[in-house]
């Protein structure tokens, strides 16, 4: 046994994205119209996709809630791993990213599975009010609302339902107390990764892929 990770070096990443991946042609494509539509090119990572993919056929996932659409990227990925009857809401605060996932959910044909709404993430969580609970819930948007997020969801996330947020390594920073860059972000990212990790409530891990996803299985 080792005690040291292997690191994913240039070859090996090759082979994750050329083996374990969920970028199809659409996927593909809409990366190429959201940067030439002037969006930041900040979604998941593929072989994320693809992992993600993994964790909500894991958990038989019908409702999904995203914090963070940008271009859907994320939100289509996401939805091709859902049954028929299943269903992401997926919240935006940005109109520019907004009217475009609107147009790529159209187009990917997946509208009848993904809900692109236009607002802020926390005042779209203090007001959602569901019967069904969720069995997934992705944040990907404003770092110092991690820890809000996390509270006010969890009511709504089912029992053996799954917490998760992008961007645990803080951009490879979260270990640097002078981040060269978004230090109040890398802050916000430290202290929730530690908040999270010590719930009771939650089975916490962070999976190195991409940035880092941190997660949290509800225990109860
Ligand atoms: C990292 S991007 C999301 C990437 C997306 N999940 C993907 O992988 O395709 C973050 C997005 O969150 C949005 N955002 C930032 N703060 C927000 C807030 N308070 N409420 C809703 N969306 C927010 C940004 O406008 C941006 O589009």
């Amino acid at each position: 046994m080792s005690n040291r990770a292997t690191i994913v070096d240039d070859r090996l990443f090759a082979y994750l994205k050329d083996n374990f991946s969920s970028e199809d042609e659409f996927l593909a494509e809409l990366q190429i119209k959201a940067k030439e539509a002037g969006l930041p090119p900040i979604s998941i990572s593929p072989e994320q996709g693809k992992f993600m993919q993994f964790l909500l056929h894991s958990v038989n996932a019908k409702h999904v809630l995203e914090i963070g659409t940008l271009g859907a990227y994320s939100a289509i990925t996401m939805a091709r791993a859902l049954p028929d009857d299943g269903k992401i809401i997926t919240v935006e605060n940005e109109p520019k990213h907004y009217e475009f996932a609107c147009k790529m959910v159209l187009e990917s044909g997946l509208a009848n599975k993904i809900e692109v709404v236009l607002a802020d993430g926390k005042n779209f969580v203090k007001e959602y009010r569901t019967q069904n609970q969720f069995d997934f819930v992705f944040v990907d948007a404003d770092k110092p609302s991690y820890l809000y997020y996390l509270n006010n969801i969890t009511p709504k996330i089912k029992i053996g339902g799954i917490f998760a947020a992008d961007n645990a390594f803080a951009f490879g920073f979260i270990l640097d107390s002078k981040p060269e860059r978004n230090p109040d972000d890398v802050k916000s990212i430290r202290s929730f990764n530690e908040y999270f990790r010590t719930r009771d409530n939650y089975f916490t891990c962070i999976v190195p892929v991409g940035d880092g996803i941190i997660m949290g299985y509800k225990k109860y």
